[in-house]
């Protein structure tokens, strides 16, 4: 019997609510106080949890016993099922009357495919709700300290992913070299090399600021600053792993060490 086949013959077993449904929430990029009280809510209520390798262990320690916990593992070079794998083990968990949560890092419909689930789930007539979460670029600069935008040095932030469904990103750097716009890069590790070449052959400074935010807004979060030159023998030096993204522009000239402790912690209010 297959893996899925099994996981949904488990899921079969468990009491089943009338007319299954799935739900796709938004983690954020770690921090558990980060998430919105809606997504922990939809949560402590779910049958059945389907995961992913970036759903932080402090948003994983909320999640009620009883729900049964599916890892479908995904990373850049492991993908322990295939999207269309995921996206049939939501529809038949539905339709097995579960109420599923579908826990992604960050925002469900930034570089997250909750909109192929979706659809999937559209197309069979399963009810799908979406849960938006704090994305990683404006959760994890925030928290460290860096506005995408400032009046004096940003007017406009793009998301952009650093890893295309091919491998090597295949973008408009014509287009991503601006003044006053800030470039944030998901998955933009493995070809830090190749998006500092492009970008500085298009027109960008070597001088121009980034930063890497690596498992930003976690406890393990550690920054790494250097210029746009500088990128590919920070790489090499620091070997930043996944999550990271690199932050690229004059904002990122904003950034000073020792202000801003990894966990930004307000003490408990007396009620
Ligand atoms: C497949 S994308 C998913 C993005 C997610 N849906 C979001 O809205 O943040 C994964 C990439 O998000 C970025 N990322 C997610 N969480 C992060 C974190 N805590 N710190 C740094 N980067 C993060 C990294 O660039 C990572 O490779």
């Amino acid at each position: 019997m297959k893996a899925i086949d099994m996981l949904i013959e488990c899921a079969q077993q468990r009491q089943p609510v009338v007319g299954g449904e799935v739900w796709l929430v938004g983690a954020g990029p770690g921090d558990a106080e980060l998430l919105t009280i809606k997504a922990l809510r939809v949560i402590s209520q779910a049958d059945v949890l389907v995961f992913d390798r970036l759903v932080s262990p402090a948003v994983m320690a909320l999640v009620p016993q009883q729900a049964l916990r599916i890892d479908v593992g995904k990373s850049t070079r492991c993908h322990t099922l295939s999207q269309s794998e995921i996206n049939s083990l939501l529809v038949e968990l539905a339709q097995a009357g579960n109420r599923v949560v579908r826990l992604k890092g960050g925002d469900p419909f930034i570089f997250g495919r909750g909109g192929e689930e979706m659809a999937a789930l559209q197309r069979c007539g399963i009810p799908c709700h979406i849960v938006p979460g704090i994305t990683a670029a404006s959760g994890c600069a925030a928290a460290t300290g860096i506005p995408l935008t400032h009046r004096d040095h940003a007017q406009s932030v793009r998301f952009v992913t650093g890893h295309c469904r091919d491998g090597e990103p295949d973008l408009d750097w014509r287009a991503l070299v601006s003044d006053g716009q800030t470039l944030v890069f998901y998955m933009g590790l493995a070809f830090g090399g190749t998006i500092a070449k492009q970008l500085m052959r298009h027109g960008m400074g070597g001088e121009t600021p980034l930063v890497i935010i690596e498992r930003g807004t976690q406890p393990q979060q550690r920054v790494l600053t250097a210029t746009l030159a500088e990128l590919p023998a920070l790489l090499a030096r620091e070997r930043p792993q996944p999550p990271s993204l690199l932050v690229i522009g004059a904002v990122a000239g904003l950034y000073r060490t020792g202000h801003w402790p990894a966990q930004n912690v307000m003490p408990a209010m007396a009620v």
